[in-house]
This record gives C-alpha cells, sequence and structure tokens, in this order.
C-alpha cells in the first residue's frame, strides 16, 4: 500500500462516503418521494447490511489507499442502531503516517438533540446537517412527513454545545419550492459559526421527476445574497472540494471572519469532476465510484467470502484504478431529458 493510488484520470482516492442504512424518517420529494417509499418498499433485510465490524475493517484498507475523510451517510444515519459503535470503531483509524482520520455525518437533524453529545463521545469530530428551509410550513412540506423546523435547529444547537465543530448546514435548491428560503438561511446563518451550503438540484437516483427548469443556479444564489450582505470569493481548503466558499464582506470590504462563510455546490452547472477523489459504499457493501453510478462493485462477498486483508485491498486498488466516472461533465453535453430517463441507483441507497 502505497497511499499513491490513482484512477484512469490521475486522480486520488481521499474520500469514502458510507452508507449505513437505506432508510430514513423524511420523504424529501427529489429522494425518497412517498409514492415510491411507501408502506410496501422492501428496504434491505438485516444481514444484507455491512456490520460495524465488517465497515471497519473496508475503512481500514481503504486508509491504506489514500482515504482521510469518512462520512457517515444513509438514508439517515442516525436511524442505524448503535451508530456510536461504529465511530468508535473508525475513531481508532490511523493513516500510515499515523494520523486520525477526519470523521463526520450528514444528518437531517431530526435526531440530533437527543444524540448530539453521545455521538461527540464516541469520537465524532463533526457533523452536517440538511436543512431545506426556515419557515416552518414550508419544511413540513419538504420533508413530507410534517416534521417541525424548531425540532432540527434544537438539534444543531445541541450539536453545538456538545463541541462538535465546523458545523454546516446544507440546503438543497428547487426553483418551485425553497427559493424564498434563500435570504431567511443566510441571514439566520450568518455570524453563527455555521456554515451553510447551497446545492443545486441534481438529477440523481430515478424517482425525482428531475428537470433543468427547476435548478436555480448557483451564481443565482449569490448574486441574491449578495445584494443584501455583501460576499467576497474565498480560496478553496482543499483540493477536489464541493463547494466554492464565500465569505460574509465587513465594512471594509474584506472577508470578516466572525460573520463567517456559505458555499454553493454547483454540480449542475460548473461541474466539479475535474479532481473528484470520492468513493461511495453502500449499505450492503457495495463500491459506487460517483453519485451517478448505476453499478457498483461488490465487496461484501469478498468480505464475507473469507479474502485476507491483501486480497480485499488489491480488489480496491484495481477497482479505483480503472474508474473514469465524470457524470456531471458529460450531463451538460446530454440531450435534454436523456440524463433524467438515465438508470440510476438511489441516493438514499448509497448516500449523498
Ligand atoms: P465537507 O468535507 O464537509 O465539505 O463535505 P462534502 O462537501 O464532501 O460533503 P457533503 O455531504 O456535505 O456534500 C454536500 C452535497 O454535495 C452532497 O450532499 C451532495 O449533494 C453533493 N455532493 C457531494 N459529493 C459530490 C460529488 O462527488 N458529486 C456531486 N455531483 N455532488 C456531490
Ligand atoms: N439534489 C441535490 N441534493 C440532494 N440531496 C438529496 N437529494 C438531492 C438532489 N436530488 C442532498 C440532501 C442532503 C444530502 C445528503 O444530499 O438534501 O443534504
Ligand atoms: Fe431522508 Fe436526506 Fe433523503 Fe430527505 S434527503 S429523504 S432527509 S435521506
Ligand atoms: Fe465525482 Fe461523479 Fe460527482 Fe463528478 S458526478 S464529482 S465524478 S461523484
Amino acid at each position: 500500500p502505497t497511499g499513491q493510488l490513482q484512477d484512469s484520470r490521475a486522480r486520488p482516492l481521499r474520500d469514502l462516503r458510507i452508507s449505513v442504512t437505506d432508510r430514513c424518517n423524511f420523504r424529501c420529494a427529489y429522494c425518497m418521494p412517498k409514492e415510491v417509499f411507501g408502506k410496501d418498499y422492501a428496504y434491505l433485510p438485516h444481514k444484507a447490511l455491512l456490520s460495524f465490524e465488517e465497515i471497519t475493517r473496508l475503512a481500514r484498507l481503504f486508509t491504506q489507499h489514500g482515504v482521510r475523510k469518512l462520512r457517515l451517510t444513509g438514508g439517515e444515519p442516525l436511524l442505524r442502531k448503535d451508530l456510536e459503535r461504529l465511530i468508535t470503531q473508525l475513531s481508532t483509524l490511523r493513516t500510515p503516517e499515523g494520523q486520525a482520520l477526519d470523521i463526520t455525518l450528514t444528518t437531517n437533524g431530526s435526531l440530533l438533540r437527543r444524540k448530539a453529545q453521545s455521538l461527540k463521545d464516541a469520537g465524532l469530530q463533526r457533523v452536517t446537517v440538511s436543512l431545506d428551509g426556515l419557515d416552518d410550513a414550508v419544511f413540513r412540506r419538504m420533508n413530507d412527513v410534517d416534521f417541525p423546523v424548531s425540532d432540527v435547529l434544537d438539534g444543531i444547537e445541541a450539536a453545538r454545545t456538545a463541541g462538535l465543530s465546523h458545523i454546516k448546514v446544507n440546503m438543497v435548491v428547487k426553483r418551485s419550492t425553497n427559493v424564498d428560503q434563500i435570504l431567511p438561511m443566510a441571514r439566520h446563518f450568518r455570524g453563527t459559526g455555521v456554515t451553510l451550503r447551497f446545492i443545486e438540484y441534481m438529477d440523481v437516483g430515478a424517482t425525482n421527476g428531475w428537470c433543468m427548469d427547476d435548478v436555480l443556479p448557483s451564481a443565482d444564489v449569490v448574486r441574491l445574497i449578495a445584494a443584501d450582505m455583501p460576499l467576497v470569493p474565498l480560496e478553496p481548503t482543499a483540493v477536489g472540494e464541493t463547494a466554492q466558499r464565500w465569505g460574509y464582506a465587513g465594512a471594509d470590504g474584506r472577508h470578516d471572519p466572525s460573520l463567517g462563510e456559505i458555499g454553493v455546490i454547483s454540480s449542475v452547472t460548473q461541474a466539479f469532476c475535474g479532481d473528484c477523489n470520492r468513493a461511495r459504499l453502500s449499505t450492503e457493501g457495495r463500491l459506487y465510484l460517483c453519485l451517478f453510478a448505476n453499478q457498483g462493485w461488490d465487496l461484501r462477498e469478498l468480505l464475507r467470502n473469507a479474502s485476507d486483508d491483501a486480497t480485499i485491498s488489491n480488489a480496491i486498488a484495481h477497482i479505483w484504478g480503472q474508474r473514469d466516472d465524470r457524470y456531471s461533465e458529460l450531463r451538460a453535453n446530454l440531450p435534454p431529458d436523456t440524463a433524467a430517463g438515465r438508470k440510476r441507483v438511489e441516493m438514499s441507497y448509497i448516500g449523498g
């Protein structure tokens, strides 16, 4: 293991996003619409899920190939029983240089008030909360299970109190749905130390009926906010980062760190595949090399047929070595609507 693994486009592997459950207690229309994910929907049976030991073993092998960041996703990861135990196991892992990994989690925030402290105690360092609006009616409509926004805001507060750092909030912007929430959200989080990020609505999965008309380009989001609260561009903090950063300017026109920053994630209008270093591990142990892939590589089979570490490690190297994915760059050149109709895995299954 050298840590120098590269794919066919010379991109290293740095970020492993691990989905720990395909279930969620929300029914956001762009992700798990009720018509599809109804009472009779067949979720994965328990024995299909990777165990915590299996996940930790894979994560350890991935760190030997360059992974430095682990993100737990779902579905809603806090629905997975005893998740704290997994975090404790993952936090014992070290890079070949002896460093701890960056361990974080993306949650809808509904269970965060109850769990923030135990997650922190287990070794979680930071957290990202999905929140699509501040207006209670808009939020209840978007999660489609009538969940109140105040509980999510309490969850964010609990995360802060527990000492989780770098709290981020992700807002998916959908033109017909929550554009009027952009400014209230920006005003609410400005100066709080929470970084708000706006995500362009994407054509992930095959159930959300995506169309380009629903995408509000990030450039419009930045313009809208800057007209009210001046912004200055900030340098990226890492290669291959998903978000472009903008800092709130103080009276002197420069970034005022006490006011904080926002981010825009523009996968539709400004694809960032060029240095994409992310892999995704599904709940049942399939490795996906792109958010828009329609096929994953079965690592669970290797784990369960008693392969040794070297065999699994070589398999990972082989899979990443042949990777060629760059869907968001290609999307721009697809004829309209073929993008929407393409067969793809659901985001609730591989995680965002
Ligand atoms: P930080 O380290 O906190 O900056 O994390 P991150 O931006 O890698 O992760 P996060 O889960 O917060 O990503 C935010 C959103 O960006 C995701 O929920 C997706 O909607 C989108 N996203 C993340 N990675 C990719 C990617 O590789 N491709 C595309 N198209 N979108 C992505
Ligand atoms: N487009 C953009 N972002 C999405 N997310 C889920 N579905 C989509 C989509 N179609 C976001 C969630 C959450 C993260 C996991 O991904 O809101 O912030
Ligand atoms: Fe659940 Fe997140 Fe999907 Fe909404 S976007 S249904 S909260 S996994
Ligand atoms: Fe990476 Fe695929 Fe997203 Fe491009 S579309 S940034 S290759 S996950």
